[in-house]
């Protein structure tokens, strides 16, 4: 069966970018029908080369190879370690040194099959080998589904940095199958909806109203919820990735709240002390609060997303941090090194209200840093 329309239904974002466009499919159960996804987009060598992790391959590998099997799709597959220590030079190659070894040609697909950390990887790998291969992302985490796995940023991080080293390849398709955010833990699927809540944020108002009144529901496993909110962030992104695809200008406000994330992510040497979702949903409470300090929007704004995150009991302070953080001038030097800097100038996210942001170099740096000598002090 080639035909995905006749195996269920599901949503579609059509991301129109020309000869690369491609697909996102959103629902139930896509990982059991994903050989009917994919097999349209191949030859006649019927096989796949998936990238996964650890901790996917032992819930999930065996019900996609039997999906791709089911269309006649031989798969290989190479697990590697899971968490974030995988984006990296040495797996990179192992990875790399596998698709070679395993004669993978211009022609074939390279399935990333995980979280974020897959996907970036694997969209890399597939991105240099042969100088492009094609590749199909199946996020499996919330935030791979609604950020990472659309857009085409693939890399690794480098020692001095995260994402340091990478390409723009976009993938020939997604399938986002949220019946696996089940199998999340609660802290993880609430990591991701840091991701979720940024896209109301940032441009959609009535998106954020909806997130306030449902966004409960939609983590304690409502279907329909979480296809909407998955949908519609995916929607957002798709837009924006169309009117700027390399991030010459509208695309950096995906990065809401990235550029505190990423200074909180390093001072906490990237470990389970802060996750990178719970690390965007902090920065973007900041971005508002930094917002209203420069007079840009009222008081009431960076209250409503505090009062949002704390409804949705993730993190929102700088308290929700264990252990120590360095002092606020520390912390400022820590962006220093956010792909945001353009001429040793650091851009952010503000906003002038609740669902309309903007980027903008025009920040003093006094102002940022009382912004977090006073959210340091809540921590007492
Ligand atoms: N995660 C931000 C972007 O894809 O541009």
């Amino acid at each position: 069966m080639t035909d995905p329309d006749a195996v269920q239904e599901f949503e579609t974002v059509h991301v129109p970018l020309g000869d690369r466009a491609y697909d996102v499919r959103i629902g139930e159960g896509l990982i059991t029908t994903a050989g009917a996804h994919i097999a349209p987009l191949m030859g006649r060598k019927k096989s796949v080369f998936v990238l996964t992790d650890t901790n996917v391959a032992g819930l999930h590998l065996d019900t996609l190879k039997t999906a791709l099997a089911t269309a006649g799709i031989a798969t290989e597959a190479l697990t590697l370690p899971a968490g974030e220590a995988t984006k990296c030079w040495a797996q990179l190659e192992v990875a790399v040194e596998w698709l070679i070894e395993n004669r993978v040609e211009r022609g074939d697909i390279v399935v990333a099959f995980g979280g974020g950390v897959i996907g970036d990887l694997a969209g890399f790998a597939a991105a240099i080998l042969r100088r492009g291969v094609r590749f199909v992302q199946i996020p499996t985490s919330l935030l791979a589904q609604v950020d990472s796995s659309v857009g085409g940023k693939t890399g690794i991080n480098s020692p001095r940095g995260k994402n340091l080293i990478g390409a723009f390849h976009q993938p020939s398709l997604v399938l986002a199958d949220v019946s696996v955010l089940g199998t999340l833990t609660p802290r993880d699927f609430l990591a991701g909806y840091g991701e979720v809540q940024k896209y109301g944020l940032l441009g959609d108002a009535a998106f954020f109203d909806w997130l306030e009144a449902n966004g409960p529901a939609l983590a304690a496993g409502d279907v329909a919820k979480r296809i909407y909110a998955v949908k519609r962030a995916i929607q957002m992104k798709a837009d924006i990735v169309v009117r700027d695809e390399t991030e010459q200008g509208d695309r950096a406000l995906l990065n809401l709240g990235h550029t505190f994330c990423h200074a909180l992510e390093a001072a906490t040497g990237y470990s389970d002390r802060l996750l990178h979702g719970e690390g965007v949903a902090i920065g973007c409470a900041l971005a508002y609060e930094l917002s209203a300090r420069l007079g840009l929007c009222s008081q009431e704004a960076p209250s409503r997303v505090r009062a949002h995150l704390k409804d949705m009991k993730t993190k929102c302070d700088l308290s929700d941090i264990a252990g120590e953080l360095p002092d606020a001038e520390a912390l400022v030097d820590l962006m220093a090194q956010d792909k945001k800097v353009i001429d040793g100038q650091l851009r952010f996210i503000l906003a002038r209200d609740i669902g309309d942001s903007f980027v903008t170099a025009d920040v003093p740096r006094d102002v940022v840093i009382s912004v977090l000598e006073d959210a340091l002090r809540t921590r007492g």
